[in-house]
């Protein structure tokens, strides 16, 4: 058990990987030393592109072909975090499945949260080439009907009474401008924000961002009056608490102290234009129940916004259209991106309550491709496609038996401490003890390449936790094949790893 801050403090670092923080800080100035504590909480958003394992993994793996692409690759790009140097090239993305360039295919349990309808689906292939021949483009000032009808749309599929929208081309834009709305509309500049979450990757989304990788280092000076927060994590409370056996909190002994910290900063600041968060972490971590609705009643007792950023978890990821549905809270903001575009094309969306439309004398959205039509037609399309297909239940079924199965896994596996999520946001946290829990980041990158072996792709986030965020028409039998493809390398992993 986890009793103080010390204890819970020391199994997070057992995770953290030294060698490449110390291999990366190289890299960066003559200042080794202050880069690798900026980067000591690192790989929350990925795993790691830099260890000895993956470089492993890549000479049994890859074929010449494939090598000499992520060469040119390498030399090509700037290197980064958890992107270049590439793990692997593709050639295709078919439904759930992509495949290399040696034709070995992977169901894709990660695919950014872009590929909710599946890779290249024929019905929006279809609609933005037909878009393509109708018109192509609508410079600013224009309307145009994809447009307007996909705003349309979003009003009335998003909870409560917001409809009133602004696109941008991707996520992060689209989080700095809905902050910019809560600024001019509340008259406040400061933002409440999360540790450990990830918002974008521009200045602004990045001062919000409560990860080292994206907002210290070269990223310094960042946005004033970004105050964070710890989140919601009950197994491994920041706030010391214990969870039971599920991974649930014990609410009568915790008292909540994580939202009962918002409101304490809220009152204790005074001036808060706005608290922004995922409402399902994408590490995957659920809130306890009540969180959000206590959040709500802080946010109006004190005069701030909420705004939800629904970029990963949007469009029936969660096993709900929106993952704020699950909690029956309904946000002064709600962000969309990713999956948007269908996996096909770049799109974000702001939709606010029509009380926000204030900034009329502004200009907070002047994005060249703010009514881009094909983009319109993509998110329009893909919209429609979840909602006849029926793909939004379908997550939720398909969620539900995923998470029967994990939890069955975890009675057989010692080295799984947690196992949880909602709809196809799931996580299977790995640990070297069940009783000290220290992160097994080892043992997850040695999961995460015999997975890959077994024709699965995913991604580890915190170093130890299989992110599993799988397309939502993935069917039964897929899912439970691939919970047989991650049960197997965790059985064998520690022994052989
Ligand atoms: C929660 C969240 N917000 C914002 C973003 C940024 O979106 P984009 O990469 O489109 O800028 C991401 C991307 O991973 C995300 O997961």
């Amino acid at each position: 058990m986890i009793n103080s801050r010390a204890d819970w403090k020391a199994p997070i670092l057992a995770g953290v990987r030294r060698p490449n923080l110390l291999r990366s800080s190289r890299s960066w100035g003559n200042r080794p030393l202050l880069m690798m504590e900026a980067r000591m909480e690192a790989e929350s958003e990925g795993d790691t592109n830099l260890s000895g394992r993956r470089s492993a993994w890549q000479r049994g793996a890859l074929d010449p072909a494939a090598r000499s692409l992520l060469a040119r690759d390498s030399r090509a790009f700037l290197h980064q975090s958890v992107s270049t140097p590439c793990l692997n090239a593709i050639t295709r993305a078919e439904g759930i499945w992509i495949e290399d360039m040696a034709g070995r295919r992977y169901m894709d349990f990660h695919g950014n949260n872009a590929h909710h309808i599946g890779y290249g689906h024929p019905r929006l292939k279809r609609a933005i080439v037909e878009q393509m021949e109708a018109l192509s483009f609508a410079p600013r000032r224009y309307a145009c009907e994809p447009a307007v009808a996909l705003a349309e749309k979003l009003g009335m599929i998003a909870p409560g009474n917001l409809a009133k929208v602004l696109f941008t081309t991707g996520g992060s834009d689209a989080v700095e401008v809905a902050v910019k709305i809560a600024r001019a509309f509340t008259g406040r500049f400061k933002t409440l924000s999360f540790w450990d979450s990830f918002h974008g990757a521009g200045i602004g989304a990045a001062a919000l961002s409560g990860e080292a990788l994206f907002r210290s280092g070269p990223a310094a000076p960042l946005v004033a009056g970004a105050q964070h927060l710890a989140p919601f994590a009950c197994y491994r409370c920041p706030y010391g608490h214990e969870a039971d056996e599920d991974g649930h909190p014990f609410l009568a002994r915790c008292h909540t102290a994580c939202v009962e910290m918002v409101e304490y900063v809220l009152a204790r600041e005074g001036d808060v234009a706005a608290v922004i968060a995922e409402p399902a972490r994408a590490v995957p971590y659920v809130p306890p129940p009540g969180y959000w609705q206590e959040v709500r009643a802080a946010c109006d007792r004190h005069g701030a916004l909420l705004i939800f950023d629904e970029i990963p978890t949007g469009l029936g990821k969660t096993g709900r259209m929106f993952a704020c549905e699950h909690d029956d809270v309904v946000p002064d903001i709600l962000v969309l991106g990713k999956a948007l575009g269908g996996g096909m094309l770049p799109i974000a969306a702001v939709i606010a309550r029509p009380e926000l439309d204030v900034g009329a004398e502004w200009a907070f959205g002047h994005y060249t491709h703010e009514k881009n039509p094909i983009t319109a037609r993509a998110a329009l399309t893909t919209i429609e496609i979840i909602e006849d297909e029926q793909l939004v239940p379908h997550a939720a079924r398909i969620g539900e038996i995923a998470l029967t199965r994990m939890a069955e896994m975890k009675r057989r596996l010692p080295a799984i401490g947690d196992v949880r999520g909602r709809g196809l946001l799931l996580g299977i946290e790995l640990v070297q003890s069940r009783t000290e829990k220290q992160p097994d980041a080892a043992l997850a990158e040695t999961v995460l390449y015999r997975a890959l072996d077994a024709g699965l792709s995913f991604k580890t986030t915190m170093g130890n936790v299989l992110t599993l965020t799988p397309p939502l028409i993935t069917t039964e039998a897929e899912m439970l094949r691939a919970l047989d493809i991650v049960e197997e390398a965790i059985a064998t992993g520690r022994e052989k790893g």
